[in-house]
């Protein structure tokens, strides 16, 4: 063997010897709305003939296309709302639902968010195909950790302690290799706020890098736009007023309203023509908006926002802008808290503001480890999790390792 190909082959079975060991698996955390739901039922009154009673078993609930039609959709709602209690400051499912988050682990309900894998759901799939073609492995290598996303970290402890051990658990799995978490949305600051209460030697242990795309690190004037007027999830189908009434009863959109870190005093945030709303007006503008109960979600869940300084991890922050997104909502003279608002856009990814996908460079510089970032223009907030120029640089931050 002539010494070039003593040391083609010597590169050869290094390549090869770094890939079967070296890969650091992934966990894929989802963000708001980003994975399956299961639903039973056992209620003694629903609102609408039409709506069932009973199930004999769980079913897929959440963006099922079969239940978010006219008339269907109110019973959706009423399964899929939560009920608020401002003394126990914890909310409950109605009487007689149960909801449940399936398969803990597996990639596959944080891939498809229908289990019949209808494209309309397509979610971190696009990714999971990537990651496989250059090596990876679903269920060994790509786990997912999805949660109870209408519930915001104060009532979803549980989920940072089997993250916790999912973890240990995948590092193992994979030969001791450090794990990836690569998150979405709001599953970028269910990782933040896992990385904030562990060890920074456990964390320099298990924990490789954080890849995020599109995390509203700072909270986003969107959750005050759903609050006001509710979402129609982008679809043509859904009416933003109906679906509000399920959105407004969730912690995790108070959780998601704009943090006062990042939004100055001075910005007007809702304007009329009696009152203009900044971010030190949350509680008169709840108040006034007659939604008593967004502010005490918003209060339970400030411990969670407080805190940002650096998550003690390497982190790759993946995000889009030049989207107009909204910034501001103005109401017409007299029309005080009611009717449509006009919405001021400003730039971001269509659903969080650029300061706040941008929040992440924060943490860069000093005694941090180190913060890349990758804004994208025109990548737009649930888009990106299909976009080329993401996936290859998510490919290549995996392979160099
Ligand atoms: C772990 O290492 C063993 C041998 O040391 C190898 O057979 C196995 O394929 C490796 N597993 C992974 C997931 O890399
Ligand atoms: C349904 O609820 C009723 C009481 O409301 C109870 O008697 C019954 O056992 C429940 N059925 C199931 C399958 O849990
Ligand atoms: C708590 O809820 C009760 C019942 O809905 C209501 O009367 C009371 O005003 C609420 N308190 C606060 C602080 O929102
Ligand atoms: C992953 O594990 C789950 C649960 O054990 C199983 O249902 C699923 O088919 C597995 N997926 C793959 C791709 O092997
Ligand atoms: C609210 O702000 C707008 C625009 O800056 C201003 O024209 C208006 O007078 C303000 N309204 C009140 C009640 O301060
Ligand atoms: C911003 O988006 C517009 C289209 O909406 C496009 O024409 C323009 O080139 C984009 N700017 C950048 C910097 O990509």
């Amino acid at each position: 063997m002539s010494f070039t190909t003593n040391l083609i082959y010597l590169i050869i079975s290094c390549t090869t010897l770094h890939h079967s060991l070296g890969l650091s698996p992934v966990i894929l955390i989802p963000g708001d709305g980003g994975s399956q739901l299961e639903a039973r039922l056992n209620k003694s009154s629903v609102i609408h003939y039409i709506c069932a009673k009973t199930s004999a078993d769980y079913f897929n609930i959440w963006l099922n296309l079969e239940l978010l039609v006219p008339f269907v959709i109110d019973c959706w709602i009423d399964n899929t709302r939560l009920e608020y209690n401002n003394i126990t400051r914890t909310t409950k499912n109605p009487p007689g639902v149960d909801i449940r988050v399936p398969g803990w682990g597996n990639p596959e309900p944080v891939e498809w968010l229908d289990p019949s894998h209808d494209k309309s759901g397509a979610y971190f799939n696009t990714i999971a195909d990537a990651l496989v073609k250059v090596g990876y492995v679903r269920n060994i290598s790509i786990r997912g950790a999805p949660y109870d996303f209408r519930r915001a970290p104060n009532e979803n402890q549980d989920f940072f302690v089997k993250l916790k051990s999912l973890i240990e658990e995948t590092y193992t799995l994979n030969n001791k290799s450090a794990v990836t978490l690569l998150v979405h949305s709001m599953g970028g600051k269910m990782a933040f706020n896992f990385l904030q209460i562990q060890k920074q030697s456990w964390k320099d242990q298990y924990i490789r890098r954080l890849i995020s795309l599109s995390t509203p690190w700072a909270g986003s004037m969107k959750a005050l736009k759903v609050f006001a007027i509710g979402d129609d999830l982008g679809s043509l189908v859904l009416r933003e007023s109906i679906m509000r009434t399920q959105q407004i009863t969730c912690p995790s959109l108070a959780w998601l309203l704009p943090s006062s870190l990042f939004w100055k005093p001075s910005e007007v945030l809702v304007q009329t023509d009696k009152f203009n709303y900044t971010i030190k007006d949350l509680q008169k503008l709840f108040t006034d908006m007659d939604l008593p109960n967004a502010w005490e979600m918003h209060k339970d869940t400030q411990k969670y926002t407080a805190d940002f300084t650096p998550p003690g991890v390497e982190v790759h922050c993946i995000y889009g802008y030049n989207i107009t997104t909204v910034e501001r909502l103005v109401y017409k003279p007299g029309a005080w808290l009611d009717g449509y608002p006009q919405l001021v856009g400003g730039d971001g990814d269509g659903t969080v503001n650029a300061r706040s996908l941008a929040a992440c460079r924060r943490w860069a510089g000093g005694a941090a480890r180190p913060v890349t970032a990758l804004p994208l223009p025109n990548a737009e907030h649930l888009k990106i999790l299909h976009d080329q120029r993401a996936i290859d640089y998510i490919s290549s931050v995996m392979l160099g390792n």
